[in-house]
């Protein structure tokens, strides 16, 4: 089955063309980044302004890169939530229009679960054929699992611009929320710190980046706070973002004239603040709590892997602390290639597949949801 699967929700315009849920012929993705960068994050009116300029090409490109024609087509996928209203509206609206015009099926995708399903996606090298392990291939079995293919039961750790949840996930589409953040994602911590430094739009990728040229002889310069939450698996950021804001405050009341050496890095101008150190120690905090809960999750499930999810899986600190520390307890950790952790519509393309095994549809009616949430089911774990 080869779906045509279309991405919207924020400030990134995405198509792809994807075989099995798993096999990337394409994917294109259009940034606006560099638009909302001047803002300091992203302003919804011109978000979906650009959604609307950009989608035609960007469906166009898909098709172009997978070199396929509509007649290879056989369903078309498109993000209904959660995101930005008018942005979601473009990709949906387009997506339930292009299925009704060529009489394909349509189904609408939740943008948190294909985060997690990037976890199937296949790297874009080498041979594409599809495994026939056991001679068994067959195309209509519901419940084919390929090998390389992540294993039930999982525990998935969400984390994006608005979602940081711990989810166990015993088998497909079924999500026990274990954790949630109780105020700000850990995305969206990245997002506004990375503000208050001087560091820009998106943060997350500017805070690894500034991060890495910690000296490493200043280590622990800054004493950041964590937030435990202990018995629970909740998480919450904002005192972590109130600390280091008010550390850049008061450093920028008390700056010495000229003393930022660091302004050549786009930092914090006048706090002279070391930012790279107050980054590292900021990024320090986050990975510490993410990955301590994660890990104890990890081993009060029993589970035997664990996926990351959403863009903050991105984060290298994130993945090698997490890779670390579940190897030695025997756990597999798995997480997509950066480009597949950040909003992109092979995701989507991977989640569609298995709704579509599944026989499922969406209506032509089917609306925007902005505050979607995965589709938790009664824990029976906790
Ligand atoms: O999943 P995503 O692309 O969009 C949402 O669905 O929200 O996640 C975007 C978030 C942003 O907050 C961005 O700063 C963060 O992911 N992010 C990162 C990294 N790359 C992106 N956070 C930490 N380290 C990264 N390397
Ligand atoms: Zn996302």
């Amino acid at each position: 089955m080869r779906i045509l699967a279309i991405e919207s929700s924020c400030d990134e315009t995405g198509a792809a063309v994807i075989e099995h849920g798993r096999i990337i012929r394409s994917n294109v993705v259009a940034s606006q980044a560099s638009i909302h960068e001047r803002y300091g994050g992203v302003v919804p009116e011109v978000a979906s302004r650009h959604q609307l300029d950009a989608l035609i090409p960007v469906v166009e490109a898909a098709l172009r890169e997978a070199s396929a024609t509509w007649d290879e087509i056989d369903a078309i996928a498109a993000t209904y939530g959660p995101g930005l209203a008018g942005s979601l509206l473009v990709g949906l609206t387009g997506g339930k229009a292009l299925a009704l015009a060529r009489g394909l099926p349509f189904i609408g995708v939740n943008h948190l679960e294909a985060h997690i399903y990037a976890n199937w996606l296949r790297p874009q090298t080498g041979d594409h054929a599809a495994p026939t392990t056991n001679g068994e291939n067959d195309e209509d079995d519901e419940d084919d699992e390929w090998p390389g293919d992540p294993r039930f039961p999982l525990l998935a750790l969400v984390v994006s611009g608005a979602h940081s949840e711990l989810v166990s996930i015993p088998r497909h589409g079924r999500y026990e929320l274990l954790g949630q953040t109780r105020d700000d994602a850990a995305g969206e911590a990245f997002d506004k710190v990375a503000r208050v430094m001087g560091l820009g739009y998106p943060g997350g990728p500017a805070i690894q980046h500034a991060a890495a040229l910690r000296d490493s002889n200043s280590k622990n310069r800054f004493r950041l706070p964590r937030a435990w939450l202990n018995g629970t698996w909740d998480f919450s950021f904002s005192g972590l973002k109130t600390a280091v804001l008010q550390l850049v405050e008061g450093a920028e009341h008390g700056a010495e004239a000229g003393a930022s050496r660091y302004a050549r890095e786009g930092a914090a101008q006048a706090s002279g603040l070391p930012i790279p150190d107050l980054a590292a120690a900021f990024q320090d905090a986050v990975v510490d709590v993410l990955a301590t809960k994660t890990v104890r999750a990890a081993q009060a499930l029993e589970v035997r892997q664990v996926v990351l999810a959403g863009g903050v899986a991105a984060n290298i600190a994130l993945r090698d602390r997490l890779s670390r520390e579940l190897a030695a307890l025997g756990i597999d950790l798995r997480y997509p290639p950066v480009a597949l952790c950040t909003d992109n519509a092979a995701m989507i393309g991977a989640a569609a597949w298995f709704h579509l095994r599944q026989g499922e549809r969406s209506r032509l009616d089917l609306d925007v949801r902005p505050n979607l949430q995965l589709p938790f089911a009664e824990s029976s774990s906790s």
